[in-house]
């Protein structure tokens, strides 16, 4: 099984890897820290969904790895620009692809393995997942996408679940009440970022993550602080029912 090996050099170069980026400034340490234990959080997210999926023990190690190295792009990122907005600084999937191609690991991967681990990675953060050249390409595109949101959740729930500033961008509104995805670059206040969380469950992909994020409590806090008008609880409702709905699949 070579990916066990590919994955325990990984394991290597990425802390080696993010070390690199560490140093003494209290704020910059924040966010290389948050995004070393996001990594390893996706990395068990990855692998626990395609076991569910019943993946072969190659697919769920090939998981385990786009989990593995799918954010390597936030360390330069954020010792640039300070930021983990993409649309403030540059994308941080195609500046990990780059680190990573780069690597001698990457090179030990055969070109099937190679060729989906770009794709899942490069479409982990997209608005949408570009068109696949495969239906295997495509699955893993849809852990990747899973796993990271489920963590995601975790990392901002604190942050998020904030009394109502009481204002939406109106695209971000417009978009939520129309169960349509958010751009990140759309979002101005933190109840954008409320709606964001919300409409996500209109791009999971499995009911395994739907159920996690239901179980940990992630939607009703997030629910909890929303401004509330005529439109915004017809929105909620719609959304529970959905949400049922999936959890019964
Ligand atoms: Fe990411």
């Amino acid at each position: 099984m070579y990916l066990k090996h590919i994955i325990s050099e990984a394991e290597k170069w990425i802390a080696a890897y993010s070390s690199s980026f560490h140093n003494e400034d209290k704020e910059a340490m924040w966010g290389i820290g948050l995004k070393e234990a996001h990594i390893g959080f996706v990395r068990r997210n990855c692998k626990e969904l395609a076991q569910w999926l019943k993946l072969t023990e190659h697919d769920v190690l090939l998981a385990e790895l786009i989990g593995l190295l799918h954010d390597v792009g936030r360390f330069r990122q954020w010792s640039v620009y300070r930021t983990f907005r993409d649309n403030l600084s540059e994308d941080h999937a195609e500046l990990g692809l780059k680190v990573i191609q780069e690597q001698s690991l990457y090179k030990e991967l055969d070109s099937e393995d190679r060729s989906i681990l770009l794709f899942a990675i490069s479409n982990h953060n997209k608005k949408f997942i570009a068109q696949a050249p495969s239906e295997r390409h495509l699955l893993f595109a849809k852990i990747i996408r899973d796993a990271d949101k489920l963590d995601i959740y975790r990392v901002n729930i604190e942050y998020v679940c904030v009394p109502p500033e009481g204002v939406f961008t109106p695209v971000c509104k417009h978009n939520f009440l129309k169960a349509e995805q958010i751009n990140g670059g759309d979002m101005q206040t933190v109840d954008d970022r409320k709606l964001l969380y919300l409409v996500w469950v209109y791009d999971l992909y499995f009911p395994w993550t739907m159920k996690k994020i239901v179980e940990k409590g992630y939607l009703d806090r997030v629910i909890a602080t929303l401004p509330r008008d005529a439109e915004v609880e017809q929105a909620v409702e719609r959304l529970r029912k959905f949400i049922n709905s999936e959890i019964k699949c």
